[in-house]
């Protein structure tokens, strides 16, 4: 049957994104990009539940590049923890609707309630975690609705034109020193945070770095950083999180020690009080937006979700990775890190970590991740990605080609990592979205080893054995 319709978001944009024959990319489903594609055959069947016998000779590589999707995909939809546990002769879902069926058959009513059960007490806990001994000043704040009194108009993010009228530089040439840095940029309140002068900073902004050996960056972004984040008018502190024992990185565990360490000094009654907003942005040292309206205020409570803030990097202008990208920075308010526990703690080395925290988002908490651009990338967990996107709203009509491009600093020999992912993080990986409420924000142990206001105040450093 020929099958036409305009619903795909990236219609009309000249690429064809419905993943037929002959697109450039598989951003929607078939037959829903018609003005860029024109008319497709749908197999009516696509829907169904389709299934294979495991012969032994067809790892799931091959099975993926057969039907689609991804082999974290297809471990999570048979429930397998990984690749070695399959057996020969096994019946495998290999498409999302497959998926369902076996996930239906697995798990009993009394699991399926006993897990809801454990999901509503999760959410308690890691709302302790998170606020630690001061849970009980931010109830009091919370079920008395206590009013912060202030005398001064509250701050307006200015103008996406305003913003971007005198661009900064991304890297200054010459770079300043870290003296000249603390000189230009100290804090104005208590514990280290800087607001504007003028007006009441609504939003409160948590800076988290995760960060190992990594001081040749961190000298480049803070001068970007501190200019720009004052440029946006907004109460915020830089903590970088440092690892400092022997074990291998672990930079989800360090933004979840960020989280905590931050709300131990954030002024409760500016971050939870009736009208003001509490975030972290959880940024990669390298990464400068190429865009000064890039807006690292918090995501307002009823915007879908938390934020995914790099979508695009210059080198890919116009090639999103893929559609449940997380990683790079992106933007949590403290409400989005209790509904996901925040970020799972057990991804040592590189990779899988962010893509973790995307199935807690939207698979686990139910929200959408948000974007300035949309990112037209294909889905990689094929069949269950459509519906958990959209872009933030108020930016639907910019004109600005940089807004959502990022700029990556550097690029050291000596700091490229080795990206072979650890085969025990995929297997996490698997099955992020059933573990979430039993690990994360309400599991977290760390040791502090020290915390200070570097260079007078121009950034946080904690220094933590994991
Ligand atoms: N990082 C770090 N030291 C390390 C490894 C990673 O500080 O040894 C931090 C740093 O903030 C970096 C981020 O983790 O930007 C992501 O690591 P990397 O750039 O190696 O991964 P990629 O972004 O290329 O996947
Ligand atoms: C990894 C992610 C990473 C992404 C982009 C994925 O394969 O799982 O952790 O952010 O690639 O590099």
């Amino acid at each position: 049957m020929d099958f036409c319709t305009n619903s795909c978001d990236y219609r009309e944009d000249r690429s064809c994104d419905d993943g037929g024959p002959e697109s450039d990319y598989q951003g929607c489903p078939l037959g829903t990009d018609c003005s860029d594609c024109g008319p497709r055959k749908i197999d009516l069947d696509q829907e169904k539940p389709k299934f294979h016998t495991f012969s032994g000779s067809d790892g799931l590589y091959k099975l993926q590049q057969k039907y689609g999707g991804s082999v974290a995909a297809m471990l999570r939809w048979n429930g397998l923890w990984d690749v070695a546990s399959i057996n020969v002769g096994q019946k495998l879902a290999v498409n999302a609707a497959a998926g369902k069926v076996v996930q239906e058959d697995r798990v009993p009513a009394a699991e399926k309630a006993r897990r809801q059960r454990v999901k509503i007490a999760s959410r308690v806990l890691s709302e302790r975690s998170l606020f630690g001994k001061r849970y009980e000043a931010y109830l009091d704040i919370l079920l008395n609705e206590k009013k912060t009194p202030v005398n001064k108009p509250p701050c307006v993010m200015p103008s996406h034109a305003e913003l971007i009228r005198d661009p900064l530089p991304h890297m200054e040439d010459p770079l300043p020193t870290l003296e000249e840095l603390q000189a230009r940029f100290q804090p104005t309140e208590a514990n280290g945070w800087w607001s504007p002068s003028d007006c009441e900073a609504m939003d409160t902004v948590a800076i988290v770095i995760p960060f190992r050996n990594r001081d040749y960056y961190l000298r480049g972004f803070l001068a970007h950083m501190h200019k720009l984040l004052r440029k946006q008018k907004l109460r915020y502190q830089i903590f970088v999180v440092d690892q400092v024992d022997e074990k291998k990185f672990n930079r989800a565990k360090l933004l979840n020690v960020g989280t905590v360490e931050a709300t131990k000094v954030v002024p409760l009654d500016k971050a939870v009080a009736p009208g003001y907003r509490f975030c972290f942005i959880m940024h990669d040292v390298d990464m400068i937006s190429l865009s000064d309206a890039l807006p690292y205020n918090c995501p307002k409570e009823d915007e879908g979700g938390p934020r995914h803030l790099s979508v695009y990097t210059v080198s890919h202008r116009n090639k999103c990775l893929y559609k449940e990208l997380f990683g790079g920075v992106a933007a949590l308010s403290y409400q989005h890190m209790v509904a996901t526990n925040g970020y799972s703690n057990l991804y040592y080395g590189w990779g899988g970590e962010d893509d973790d925290m995307s199935a807690r988002v939207r698979m686990g908490a139910g929200l959408k991740i948000m974007r300035p651009r949309l990112c037209s990338g294909p889905c990689r967990v094929h069949g269950d990605c459509m519906r958990g996107m959209g872009k933030i709203p108020g930016y639907e009509e910019t004109q600005d080609e940089n807004f959502g491009v990022w700029y990556m600093l550097g690029g050291r020999p000596e700091d490229v990592r080795d990206k072979q992912m650890d085969p025990k993080n995929l297997k996490y990986l698997g099955y992020a979205e059933d573990r979430y409420p039993a690990e994360g924000l309400n599991t977290l142990e760390y040791k502090l080893q020290a915390s200070t206001l570097a260079r007078g105040g121009l950034y946080t450093h904690l220094e933590v054995k994991l």
